[in-house]
């Protein structure tokens, strides 16, 4: 990837507002979705950020809120990085119908996301439900940046809706625990955190991406999101996701009621029992999710001072 194309981007990125003025130039010249009828996803949310004040634009303005804090802790706390090259994309899912990037995170509604953009793309049934886990995940099934070249890449970061969906980190790593380690397995959940705070584990290879950080998969500080969403809030951001997509009929797969309290109870047990100084520790660890997606340290968790 050239290096001059990423600064331009790390520099539309540090400005939202001008890459969609430029945008708004490009799609005016462009084919397909973008001179058709429908809007972008993009333009929807461009126009909800200039528009009338409405229950919708007050979603977009909270939005908006979002990636200027996301803004604000990137420049604060990340140093110069190292350029992307494109299998750092790999997470970045594609959808070239609607104009719109995913980029999974594992344990933040990734299974139903990859169901939605299957069913929306045409790829599955209409009804996401109807699509079984084994498959919404099977490689291939929905292309990913990293397949395409850099000008490909490029030309699609600057025009489509790009979002991901995160989680608190603490939660999300109990949840990845109870489903990879804790049936059957018979790993301890302090066995993981040593596993994952011992540095040999990450010298040879990045974490399985169960555990891996949220910005570690997704690079919020250096690719431009346009929507961040939340798993403590994913019907309403799911909604307004598949609203700006022009698919608002499209209902995001609800989990079971009673879900969310339940799995805020089990990551609550299962970090009882991690002494303080493991806490903050793993605090560390995952410091830069907490950090960038406004999450605090829950409240069960005692951090001696670092
Ligand atoms: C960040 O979190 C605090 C506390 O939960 C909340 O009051 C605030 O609105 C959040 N900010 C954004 C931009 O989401």
């Amino acid at each position: 990837m050239g290096r001059r194309c990423w600064r331009r981007r790390a520099l539309a990125a540090a400005c939202l507002g001008a890459a969609l003025l430029l945008l708004a130039f490009e799609n005016s010249l462009s084919s397909g979705w973008l001179s058709g009828k429908r809007r972008s996803p993009l333009q929807m949310l461009y126009d909800l950020d200039q528009g009338p004040r409405s229950a919708l634009a007050a979603l977009a303005a909270e939005h908006r809120q979002r990636r200027d804090l996301l803004r604000r802790a990137c420049s604060r706390h990340t140093r110069r990085q190292r350029l992307l090259r494109p299998e750092d994309l790999r997470h970045v899912l594609v959808d070239d119908a609607h104009g719109l990037l995913y980029c999974y995170v594992p344990k933040a509604a990734c299974t139903n996301w990859k169901r939605v953009l299957l069913a929306l793309s045409g790829r599955g049934p209409a009804d996401p439900r109807a699509i079984p886990a084994p498959e919404a995940h099977a490689p291939g099934r929905l292309p990913s940046l990293a397949d395409f070249g850099p000008a490909e890449i490029n030309r699609r970061l600057r025009a489509y809706l790009a979002f991901l969906f995160v989680r608190e980190p603490f939660e999300r790593l109990a949840s990845a625990y109870r489903s990879q380690l804790a049936r059957g397995h018979d790993v301890r959940f302090a066995e993981l955190l040593a596993y994952l705070l011992d540095p040999r584990t990450r010298r040879d290879e990045p974490f399985n991406e169960h555990w891996e950080r949220a910005h570690a998969l997704c690079h919020p500080c250096r690719l431009r999101y346009d929507v961040v969403g939340k798993f403590e809030t994913l019907a309403e951001d799911a909604a307004f996701v598949l609203r700006l997509a022009g698919a608002p009929h499209l209902r995001f797969p609800a989990p079971p009621p009673g879900a969310a309290a339940a799995a805020r109870r089990r990551a609550e047990r299962l970090f009882r029992d991690v002494s303080p100084f493991y806490q903050r520790r793993l605090f560390d660890l995952y410091r830069m999710d907490f950090l960038l997606f406004n999450y605090s340290a829950p409240a069960y968790v005692r951090l001696p001072a670092p």
